[in-house]
């Protein structure tokens, strides 16, 4: 049966996450991606909804997925991310960006497909906006704001290059990945990564996505907003 009210440490905690790869589209057939699968993503919200809390995904496209009950809010570029998540920052007690998102996009994007034989020999790219960023900045300086985690996905100086992103950032934690380390990265079902917290706790998880998603959130509720009374 249906319980009607939730139980567990994040009972009636919100939890917004983003998960996946952006696609930036150069015309209608070709864009830059990368190889996220938003398995890690979709962990955490597989873990936060079991620890009860209400939770809202907005996610890049990642093909077949299996899903879990919460909500999905299905997005392609990172302006759309970035739009979904600026509309419901406010509202949560706790918004996780683990998307892989385009840093770059095409400069222009063109209305029918680009024949090769008139195509550009160079693509030019501007920046995409931040999306962890913005919504960091957004909340800064409210009370009850919610707790702000990001993943660092790094090839080399993990930890100094993620507690420096979570200085740039504001962030109240940050995820740590070695995604050249074996048996992390992109696509597989285990991870090991570093937490480390604005208040200099650092601690080293390790598992199945699964185990990882429910040992991060374990780690991070502390840092969530009070209750309301
Ligand atoms: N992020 C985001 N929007 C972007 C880029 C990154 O929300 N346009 C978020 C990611 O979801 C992650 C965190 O910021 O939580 C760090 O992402 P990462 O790519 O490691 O860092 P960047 O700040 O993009 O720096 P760089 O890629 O140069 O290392
Ligand atoms: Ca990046």
């Amino acid at each position: 049966a249906a319980r009607l009210f939730a139980e567990g440490p994040l009972a009636g905690r919100r939890v917004l996450i983003t998960a996946g790869p952006t696609r930036e589209y150069l015309d209608p057939v070709r864009f830059i991606s990368n190889p996220s699968t938003g398995k890690m993503g979709l962990a955490l919200a597989e873990a936060a909804k079991a620890m009860g809390a209400r939770v809202t995904v907005v996610l890049g496209p990642v093909g077949e997925v299996e899903r879990g009950d919460y909500e999905v809010v299905n997005v392609v570029s990172a302006e759309d991310m970035a739009r979904e998540v600026l509309a419901r920052v406010e509202e949560v007690d706790c918004f996780i960006a683990s998307a892989a998102v385009s840093d770059w996009k095409p400069e222009t994007r063109a209305a029918q497909k680009v024949k090769k034989s008139e195509g550009p020999e160079r693509l030019t790219l501007v920046r995409t906006p931040d999306v962890l960023a913005e919504a960091s900045r957004r909340v800064s300086g409210r009370t009850g704001r919610p707790a702000l985690v990001g993943f660092a996905a790094e090839t080399e100086r993990v930890v100094e290059y993620a507690r420096e992103k979570l200085e740039r950032k504001g962030l109240d934690a940050i995820v740590a990945n070695d995604v050249t380390a074996p048996g992390a990265g992109f696509g597989v079902d285990t991870n090991r990564v570093t937490v480390l917290t604005r208040d200099g706790k650092q601690r080293d998880l390790a598992g199945t996505k699964r185990e990882v998603a429910h040992s991060i959130l374990d780690f991070i509720k502390d840092y969530l907003p009070p209750r309301a009374p």
